[in-house]
């Protein structure tokens, strides 16, 4: 019996305009008809797990209750928070309370926002990961590098686990390095890319974060202790939830503890990160552009142009992201797009 816990807090501030902050990524439509949380919810179900618990923004309650709804896949339950505090106060908040009803309950992390192309291989590499969790590891689901990413975590395989099929130790594990050393680790081909996803027993996090970081634990634990609960959602105590420490799981756990576990596969993964990473898993024509909405366009090789509404034209362009939304466009250079992040934390102090 597994707990999938579905981290949903994120901004995607990188996928702008169409991501906002009171509809961030996750919750839009980006590959196919369903968001990808959506998505997320039905590959747990189709997998067999127990329904999902999702921890999510205060402000977005009502629309992950309604896309659930709509799905038709009950959850286990809805928590919020009140205030962002980074993965690692979510995930220890949902372990708790998992911890009470069965302390060696297997959880199962998913970022909300990721796609999966082959969902089988997907639940083939859970399976693998089950006993190496239940025996006490954390088991993370490490990717083919491809490209030297400074936005992931990357993860040294070490030698074969004993009686656990297809998983591994952990020889290493280092959150967003630099690009030097990430074009040292691609280079190498020994790393594999951190996929965000985790599996392991709820007692065990809470031992060992609490280890690591033993004031996030006491503060998400009166959070959860002093929660309230109003219709079906679960409000952690706004008090004790702001003590907790803002960081990531990452960096409180994977990077510091000896018993983190890998298994590699290969499913398709992406985070859909930003419009370029989008284009990635989608399909193109033949000139190699991506279009989506009432478009039309002209002498364009190698771009994406999306409309919700307004026609949009590009003429002889290359390499161009082109999104159009009611109130706000953006035309970037697809190899520029690290810039937009800085350009949304701009418009933001400007309004
Ligand atoms: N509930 C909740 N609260 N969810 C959160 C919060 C929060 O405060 N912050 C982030 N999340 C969610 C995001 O929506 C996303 O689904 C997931 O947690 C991971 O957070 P990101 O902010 O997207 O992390 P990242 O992309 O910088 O890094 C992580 O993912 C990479 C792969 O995509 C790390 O795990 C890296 O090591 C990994 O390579
Ligand atoms: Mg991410």
């Amino acid at each position: 019996q597994i707990l999938p816990l579905i981290l949903s807090g994120g901004s995607g501030t990188r996928l702008w305009p169409l991501s906002r902050e009171l509809y961030p990524k996750q919750f839009l439509p980006l590959v196919d008809e369903v968001s990808l949380l959506q998505r997320t919810l039905r590959r747990c179900h189709e997998a067999g797990l127990d329904p999902a618990i999702v921890i999510a923004s205060h402000e977005h309650r009502f629309v992950v209750a309604e896309q659930a709804r709509h799905l038709g896949i009950g959850l286990d339950s809805l928590f919020l928070e009140p205030v962002a505090r980074n993965t690692a106060p979510a995930i220890a908040a949902a372990a708790l309370v998992a911890a009470t009803t069965k302390p060696e309950r297997l959880l199962l992390v998913l970022p909300a926002d990721h796609w999966i192309v082959d969902e089988a291989a997907w639940r083939d590499a859970l399976r693998k990961a089950i006993p190496a969790a239940l025996d006490g590891a954390f088991v993370t689901f490490g990717i083919e590098a491809t490209r030297a990413e400074t936005g992931y975590g990357y993860i040294r395989k070490g030698d074969a686990l004993d009686g656990a099929q297809g998983a591994f130790t952990v020889a290493e594990f280092v959150e967003k390095p630099d690009r030097a050393v990430a074009e040292g680790y691609l280079a190498g081909g020994q790393h594999l890319w951190n996929s965000g996803m985790f599996l392991f027993r709820a007692d065990r996090l809470i031992e060992e974060l609490g280890e690591f970081e033993p004031a996030l634990i006491d503060a998400v634990r009166q959070a959860v202790d002093k929660r309230a609960k109003d219709l079906d959602f679960q409000r952690l105590d706004p008090d004790s939830f702001a003590k907790a420490p803002s960081i990531s799981i990452d960096d409180a756990l994977f990077a510091r503890t000896r018993r983190a576990a890998v298994v590699p596969c290969s499913i398709g993964w992406s985070d859909v990160g930003s419009w370029k990473s989008l284009m990635e898993v989608l399909p193109v024509d033949d000139r190699g552009n991506c279009l989506h909405g009432d478009v039309v366009l002209h002498d364009t090789q190698g771009s994406y142009v999306r409309t919700d509404g307004v026609l949009t034209t590009v003429l002889g362009m290359e390499n161009v992201i082109v999104v159009t939304t009611p109130d706000a466009v953006l035309v970037a250079n697809k190899d520029r797009l690290d810039g937009l992040k800085g350009i949304v934390a701009t418009l933001k102090k400007d309004n």
